[in-house]
């Protein structure tokens, strides 16, 4: 029998490839170039599997392409708002995502957002490579301390409660949430944390506010002028969510006007284009969508889509299915 015929959409790790390779009727993308609407329709239309990642915008246009022969979209990463699932879902193709295994590194790069914005690391960064750095004095560049501070997470899910374990076992910080279901008891009383009923109420409570709910139509611009207005202004806040959950305009004006002491974003409205009044400001530390970035990390989201697309091809229910 001939194997799947399974297309790549983006460079993969180089031993997660070699295993395509061996299984598969595989066309990768040694160029790394991310491909057009066309080269995704035509993809949807020549291979039996597509994998595909969240740079890759799968609109209804391209789900729609006449003559479709992919049943299933493995997606690498956790995050599927780059694809349009109800139409994926109304048109029965299967789509998998890469769940737990970006977990821990994604919490440690919004706990390390959330150490460079309260102690300006990327302020002291620049002033060194500029060649402005003049010598240790009593007042520069003071920062905010972070042990034992409050740390509100909005959204609850796998990365929140790594990153919540960290703060509240590593450095000592009190835990607020604010998610729309309860997590388990056992959770909560680890963490000693405190459930909010409103983002308001956790917004205006927090030193360090964590974006962690998906991105997507709902959460659009859920940070605003109105709820950043809320946030204390020695608050900081960190995003390795989704850049749309955040509206960029609004942030630039509260970091510039002082309505928050900082923010640390490892994801952008657009990205990768970056606005322009971002890269103006001091009070911001800036991370190229790095959350997911390790090695382990990169060849475990790998062989995630591997398993999901195995379990496809020999009849079982890939593990990972979200439609
Ligand atoms: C994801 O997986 O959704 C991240 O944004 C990329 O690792």
């Amino acid at each position: 029998m001939s194997k799947p015929k399974v297309i790549v959409t983006r460079k993969w790790p180089a031993e997660v490839e070699a295993q395509l390779k061996a299984l598969y009727d595989v066309q990768l993308n040694e160029s790394d170039i991310p491909m057009t609407a066309d080269e995704l329709k035509k993809a949807l239309q020549t291979a039996d599997a597509l994998l595909s990642t969240v740079t890759d915008s799968i609109t209804a246009d391209i789900l729609n392409v006449e003559g479709k022969r992919a049943k299933i979209i493995g997606n690498f990463g956790v995050g599927y708002n780059n694809i349009d699932i109800n139409t994926a879902k109304a048109q029965g193709l299967l789509v998998t995502n890469t769940p737990h295994v970006l977990t821990d590194c994604t919490a440690d790069i919004a706990m390390l957002l959330l150490l460079m914005s309260a102690r300006r690391a990327a302020e002291g960064e620049r002033l060194i490579r500029h060649q402005q750095w003049t010598g240790w004095k009593p007042t520069q560049l003071i920062g905010q301390k972070v042990t034992s501070k409050t740390l509100g997470l909005i959204g609850f899910g796998r990365i929140a409660q790594a990153m919540a374990k960290k703060a509240h076992h590593g450095f000592g910080m009190k835990i607020l949430f604010y998610a729309p279901s309860q997590p388990p008891q056992n959770i909560i009383d680890d963490l000693q944390a405190t459930r909010y009923e409103t983002i308001e109420e956790l917004l205006s409570e927090a030193n360090f506010v964590s974006l962690h709910c998906p991105g997507g139509e709902a959460t659009r611009h859920l940070i605003n002028e109105q709820r950043l207005k809320l946030m204390r202004p020695s608050a900081h806040l960190i995003n390795t969510a989704r850049g749309d959950v955040v509206d960029s305009k609004a942030l630039i004006k509260a970091l510039k006007e002082g309505w928050i002491a900082g923010a640390g974003l490892d994801v952008f409205e657009g990205e990768p284009n970056i606005d322009p009044g971002f890269l103006a400001l001091d009070n911001i530390a800036l991370l190229p969508h790095l959350g997911s970035a390790t090695e382990e990390t990169r060849v475990a989201m790998g062989n995630r889509v591997l398993a999901n697309i195995a379990a496809f091809f020999t009849g079982d229910e890939p593990e990972d299915r979200v439609v």
